[in-house]
């Protein structure tokens, strides 16, 4: 199961030291947009009986690995595992994305909510993610991931996805101590889900902050990112070379990230509305930067996409004081089911070739 790391190029830009090439990993790389998946989708009959089914999770895993030379994998699963293990009732209507049965109302609702015990309610993911290593084989990193204590809470509050946060933001505004309670109970229950990935195998983690940027400045430090520094504090990740790096991801954070490269996180993760040449200069070396290719760029023509990836990649060299270190090549957010797996080859052969000169 530990076999030494055959191309460790993501984990050493994390830790900022020199890379041959720019590792690149694409958000939401398993998915409908390629074929293979849709088969293994229609063989499990469910996204979250395949997500809950470690043997098919792993296959669905590996699949664009097998297409592309990706520099890392990321464990298929979702970021409302979590809520559903507290008892939530997480289901999937077909165009509507993710519900929950349960969702969380009144202060009762909040002081009935627990962390729930990784050993048995989330078993299926740590069983996930000790397949995933043992069939990588050290070929490249697995990546871990969690939801944000105020992105989990997004969902939580509203019962699924939504167009204004009304709910949830109300909760903030009227009950500010209840919405503490809940995303402190949260806060527990990721740390120990991020922990027992780690433990399992996963050699990074990535906490996804989707849904940070709706809230306004003030409401954004009080409830998203007093909660992201607490993990980046708390979650222990080891030392040195040995160090598990976090990566906090989150749209709409450009303002924060000076603020994100003080948390004690390792990385930060920026979507597409920010210069990465800005994004260098904003954490002034203290943490890596992955992104930010805005991912309706994977529709454009491939003469398109080699462009922009190489305008990327040198934006953040400009920035970072003419050096490619530090850098993690990714999309601002995740792809979409439509995208045509030939463009992506075209991507991550334009940041590996572009990357190298
Ligand atoms: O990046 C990867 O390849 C790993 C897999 C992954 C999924 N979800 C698989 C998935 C990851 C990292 C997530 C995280 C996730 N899930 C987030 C945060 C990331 C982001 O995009 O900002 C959020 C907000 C969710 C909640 C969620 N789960 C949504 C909004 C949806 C889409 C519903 C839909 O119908 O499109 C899901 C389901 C989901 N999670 C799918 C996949 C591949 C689609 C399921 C399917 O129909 O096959």
């Amino acid at each position: 199961m530990t076999s030494p790391l055959k191309n460790d190029r993501f984990l050493r830009a994390l830790r900022r030291q020199p890379v041959d090439r720019t590792p690149v990993w694409l958000m939401r790389q398993a998915g409908r947009y390629l074929p293979e998946y849709r088969a293994t989708r229609k063989q499990a009959g469910s996204f979250l009986a395949m997500a809950k089914n470690p043997e098919l999770a792993c296959e669905v895993t590996l699949q664009p690995l097998r297409r592309y030379p990706l520099d890392a994998a990321i464990l298929f699963s979702d970021i409302l595992t979590v809520p559903d293990a507290m008892g939530l009732g997480l289901y999937f209507v077909e165009g509507e994305g993710p519900k929950f049965r349960h969702p969380v109302r009144s202060p009762d609702d909040i002081a009935r909510l627990a962390v729930p015990d990784m050993e048995t309610e989330l078993r299926y993911v740590t069983d996930a993610v000790r397949t995933i290593r043992r069939e990588l084989d050290g070929s490249v990193p697995l990546i871990g991931f969690s939801g944000s204590p105020w992105t989990l809470a997004c969902y939580m509050v509203e019962g699924g996805g939504s167009k204004d946060f009304a709910k949830v933001k109300s909760l903030a505004l009227n009950d500010p101590a209840a919405m503490h309670r809940l995303l402190g109970v949260v806060t527990d229950a990721v740390i120990a889900y991020l922990s027992a990935q780690r433990a399992a195998g996963a050699q990074a983690l990535q906490v996804f902050d989707t849904w940070g940027g709706v809230l306004g400045p003030r409401m954004y430090r009080e409830f998203s990112l007093r909660y992201l520094r607490r993990i980046a504090r708390e979650l222990e990740r080891g030392d040195g070379d040995a160090r598990t790096p976090l990566i906090l991801f989150g749209k709409g954070n450009a303002a924060y990230l000076g603020e994100l490269a003080d948390s004690g996180a390792d990385a930060v993760g920026a979507d597409w509305l920010v210069d990465l040449g800005d994004a260098a200069r904003a954490v002034g070396g203290k943490v890596a930067v992955q992104g930010n290719l805005d991912p309706v760029t994977l529709y454009a023509s491939p003469d398109a996409i080699r462009e922009e990836a190489g305008r990327a990649l040198d934006s953040w060299r400009d920035g970072n004081g003419g050096s490619r270190e530090g850098h993690v090549f990714n999309l601002g957010h995740g792809m979409s089911p439509d995208m045509d797996p030939e463009h992506v080859a075209v991507l991550v052969d334009a940041v590996h070739t572009h990357s190298a000169r």
